[in-house]
């Protein structure tokens, strides 16, 4: 049901409590990070003794301060909260100062005095891989024998894609409250998509237990993947302050502290060789994929599975071997974005696509309908999960009927043959995304729901609320449950001491996993209700029904609260958790086989754009989605999700440029320097629609699907859209050489290359060379 979201009268009206709202207690300290002015180095010496005398600070930490493990790394334990004695990036946290205001302490952790001895830095991709800097092992996964296939194959490309990082920007930086209770216990509020990870690396850092520590998020101003390891550093260093004064810390990053210091989406370079029929058909694809992961591990593991799990996106790929390299850069550690590695992936192939398709001088897209996945055969991906429930073929072919693109096609053909500046570009992408966390573990959940004797529900669960709209969902799933009206149900923080031990709100499996959980948990409850009616009045369970704010049984009729009265004073139970794990999935991460997902959401886009060939400008002029949600939990909250993820994609594919200088200085920190779209850049013409009538083929709650990351990765089609318009500058044939963000100078480039060499460009960095 289409229902707004359950914050939204706070939203609007600035009454939402985020963590920097949360009334203080009167003796709480603010904090601030001192760091890393180098990319690479020793600490000589750190002499915080200027800090100390700054007035008004109370207290400094340093990794000296820190009790127990001085360590917020999830996976690996390689992220230092302080900087022992080796620093790895500009922005690494040296130390913390915590004084009596949030001004102070910013003013006085610039007079640490640091003796650093610099060490040579590794700023890039092609820099690591010559150095053979990684993170973490090599992976590869091969199928058929693509090296015979692409001998055999009667046409050859090879090229690079390159595509950008990007900075979550959430408007809500990173922040927590850490607040010392009697005992030992510690109380930390934290904006984080991962409430049990805090507890557990801040219980680590403090060497205290679980049980002493308590995490509590009842919402983030945005999360996008940066709030799920991230928020461990800022929670863990505001408790070893608060530790180490007793006194409540408050420790909130200002917004060039935030872009510096944490971590971002992976940029990726693939190079590829692919081979393919007079039909456009791929008949072999090698790719060699390397991302900068920055100095540490990270998420970069599982991040870059996704990356090779989607290289094939919707497409059969039959003779193929991916190799992929984590490196590592002394630049601030990759972490989670929107997609996980997914897009990257999925740019890869479908400019690969687009290429063969300029080189055949065909559609490009027929040369995708001639790859897509086949329902009883050409249905196997590469890491052995077969494609079930296809809905590609079916939500393309609409949305091209639907979306005028043959015709469109034309009249784009038809303005570029008369217009000499403004070139038009037209490109209709598909996306095809794993639904489940890779590491089979994360895919389980629980909730709590208290049933009070008014006949009013509390609902808790392990999932977080960011603005995609989770809570409001899972409370839909319990009134539903229980027969209430939406306003019945009241969601409250999500706490690590109501429901423990909970995977990350990530994957966007947060309403498939909660509200499955929050289902089993009212379901209980109501079978105890429906029990002590059948018991009451002797009558069978199917007497008994729950709708509408009353309890119908047989002949009688009682009013929720009535009926719950009944029950407790029948001493009957009113309270229940409720725990779900994913069915069907198994994934030896050891070879990336099996089945890590299950299911996928689907989606199609058809962006239209115009391009000033002068100024390398776009104007985004005209979007068509058509996006599979299954059957919808709430459809006015997954358009919100398809249109804010669809334009954060734009963003990261257009605009969005992260650019760091020779120093390794990240020179990009800023909104005045790093553009993000805004509402403004919406097109004019844009129509969203959900696709109808396809529920999830797998038995989810309501067979709804997820929503949150798939659609950024239909922003894919602005960017070949631009491709198109540049490559129309060149004869039939022509390859454009457009790497990611696609600016205005990195417009202007491709179009050079066009230009000079009728499609071939010399740069060795973006080479297309037809028929190798
Ligand atoms: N939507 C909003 N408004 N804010 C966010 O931070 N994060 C995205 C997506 N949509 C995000 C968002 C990401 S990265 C994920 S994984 C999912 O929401 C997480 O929530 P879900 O699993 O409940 O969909
Ligand atoms: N997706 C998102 N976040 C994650 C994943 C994943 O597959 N694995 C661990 N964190
Ligand atoms: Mo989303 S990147 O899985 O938090």
């Amino acid at each position: 049901m289409a229902v707004r979201h359950e914050s939204a009268h706070l939203h609007v009206s600035g009454r939402a409590l985020y963590a920097d709202d949360i009334p203080l207690p009167p003796n709480t300290l603010h904090a601030a990070f001192g760091l890393s002015t180098i990319a690479h180095g020793r600490i000589r010496a750190l002499d915080l003794g200027p800090v100390l005398e700054f007035p008004g600070v109370a207290t400094v930490a340093a990794a000296a301060d820190v009790p127990g493990e001085n360590n917020y790394g999830s996976a690996v334990h390689d992220d230092p909260i302080f900087a022992p004695d080796l620093v790895q990036y500009v922005g690494a946290p040296l130390f913390a100062v915590a004084a009596n205001s949030y001004i102070t302490a910013r003013k006085a952790a610039r007079w640490a005095r640091v003796d650093y001895e610099a060490l040579p830095a590794i700023l890039d991709i092609r820099s690591a891989l010559a150095a053979d800097a990684t993170v973490l092992p090599t992976q590869r996964i091969t199928r058929g024998n693509p090296v015979e296939a692409l001998a055999r194959a009667p046409h050859r490309l090879q090229g690079t894609v390159h595509v950008g990082g990007q900075d979550h920007f959430y408007l809500e930086g990173q922040i927590a409250i850490a607040v010392p209770q009697e005992d030992g216990g510690m109380l930390v509020h934290s904006s984080t998509q991962h409430p049990s990870e805090v507890q557990q690396i801040v219980a680590h850092a403090l060497a205290k237990h679980s049980n002493q520590v308590t995490v509590q998020c009842r919402r983030m101003g945005g999360g996008f993947g940066g709030k799920e390891t991230q928020p461990a550093l800022i929670a863990a260093a505001a408790a070893v302050l608060a530790h180490k004064t007793g006194r409540p810390v408050k420790l909130r990053l200002d917004r060039d502290t935030d872009m510096m210091m944490t971590g971002k989406r992976h940029d990726f370079l693939a190079d590829y060789t692919v081979g393919f029929a007079d039909d456009g058909r791929i008949l072999a694809l090698t790719v060699m994929l390397a991302s900068r992961c920055g100095y540490s591990a990270d998420l970069s593991g599982p991040v870059n599975d996704r990356a090779m799990m989607h290289i094939d996106n919707a497409y059969f790929l039959e003779h193929v071997d991916i190799v992929s390299y984590r490196c590592k850069t002394h630049t601030v550690s990759n972490t989670a974005f929107r997609g996980f590695g997914g897009p990257q992936g999925m740019v890869v192939i479908e400019q690969i696509i687009d290429s063969i398709a300029r080189q055949l001088r065909l559609d490009p897209l027929e040369v995708r309908r001639r790859n897509f996945y086949g329902t009883q055969d050409r249905n196997v991906t590469h890491y052995g999960q077969t494609v079930e429930h296809n809905l590609i073929p079916t939500i393309v072919e609409r949305l091209a009927q639907s979306s005028a693109y043959v015709e469109r096609r034309k009249q784009v053909a038809e303005w570029n043959a008369v217009h000499r500046h403004i070139k038009r570009g037209l490109a209709l992408t598909p996306v095809k995304f794993g639904i489940s966390f890779t590491a089979t573990l994360f895919n389980q959940a629980g909730a709590l729901v208290h049933v009070y004797t008014d006949g009013t529900v509390l609902l808790n669960h392990g999932g977080t609320e960011m603005g995609q709209g989770l809570f409001t969902k899972v409370a839909q799933v319990v009134a539903t449950e229980f027969g209430l009206p939406l306003s019945a149900i009241r969601v409250s923080a999500t706490d690590t001491s109501k429901v423990p031990n909970t995977s990350a709100t990530a994957a966007s499996a947060g309403a498939d996993l909660n509200g499955k959980a929050a289902q089993a948990a009212a379901q209980t409850i109501r079978g105890r209700l429906t029990q002590f009616a059948c018991e009451t009045y002797q009558v069978p369970e199917a007497a008994v029904s729950f709708r509408d704010g009353r309890v119908l049984i047989g002949e009688r009729q009682y009013s929720f609260a009535e009926w719950v009265q009944k029950a407790y004073q029948s001493r009957i139970s009113l309270s229940s958790t409720g725990y779900y794990r994913t069915p069907k999935i198994s994934y030896d991460k050891t070879t990336l086989r099996g089945r890590p997902f299950f299911y996928y959401a689907y989606g199609a886009a058809v962006s239209e754009v115009a391009v000033d060939t002068l100024t390398g400008e776009t104007q985004f002029l005209r979007v068509d989605i058509l996006h599979d949600v299954g059957q919808s939990l709430n459809p006015a909250i997954d358009l919100g999700q398809i249109e804010g993820g669809f334009l954060q994609g734009v963003g990261w594919l257009t605009s969005e440029e992260l650019w760091w200088n020779a120093k390794g200085e990240l020179r990009t920190h800023a909104p005045s320097t790093y553009k993000i779209p805004t509402a403004r850049d919406w097109p004019p013409y844009a129509r969203v629609q959900l696709l109808e009538g396809q529920p999830n083929g797998e038995e989810t709650i309501y067979r709804s699907k997820a929503v949150g990351e798939p659609p950024l990765m239909l922003a894919i089609s602005v960017l070949l859209a631009i491709r198109d318009a540049i490559a129309s500058c060149g004869p039939p044939g022509t390859q454009a050489e457009l790497v990611a963000p696609a600016t205005p100078e990195a417009v202007l480039r491709a179009l050079a290359g066009v230009r000079s060499e009728n499609g071939v460009h010399a740069a060795p960095e973006s080479r297309v060379e037809a028929d190798v």
